[in-house]
């Protein structure tokens, strides 16, 4: 069902300055950095060989990650699945009583398309599926 790890999502409050860590500290690149604005959110895509961070601050107080900040700070997000046929998978967890967030898939970064598992279903850690843009 899922083929790997595609990327974990970590909550930051401040975009530019976690870019700048990740780089300076880490000698992670800068691969993709966007807004999705109907998540409230600002997201940069960090790599270093196989390895991908996904940074997220929030563009405001009152959003997911907002939210998120204000009740934990930052920290691990969520965990991010890589998943070939987004549609097939949901209906299989739908299948299996699994308690989903979205039901249907949404964008996501990059013209990718994304749905999360609530984190009652996955270990108290919110889970998210991405099947990545047609190459
Ligand atoms: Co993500």
């Amino acid at each position: 069902m899922f083929e790997r790890v595609d990327h974990i999502g970590i909550a930051v409050e401040e975009l530019d300055d976690a870019v700048e860590r990740y780089r300076d500290s880490f000698e992670m690149e800068l691969l993709h950095r966007e807004v999705l604005a109907d998540d409230g959110v600002e997201a940069a895509l960090m790599g270093s060989g196989g390895a991908r961070v996904e940074l997220l601050a929030p563009l405001e107080a009152d959003t997911p990650v907002g939210r998120f900040l204000a009740r934990r700070g930052p920290g691990i997000h969520h965990v991010a699945y890589a998943v070939t046929d987004i549609d097939a998978t949901l209906a299989e967890l739908a299948a299996r009583e699994v308690e989903l967030i979205d039901v249907v898939a949404r964008p996501g970064l990059r013209d990718s398309r994304v749905a999360f598992v609530h984190p009652r279903a996955s270990g108290g850690v919110l889970s998210e599926l991405v099947q990545a843009a047609p190459a």
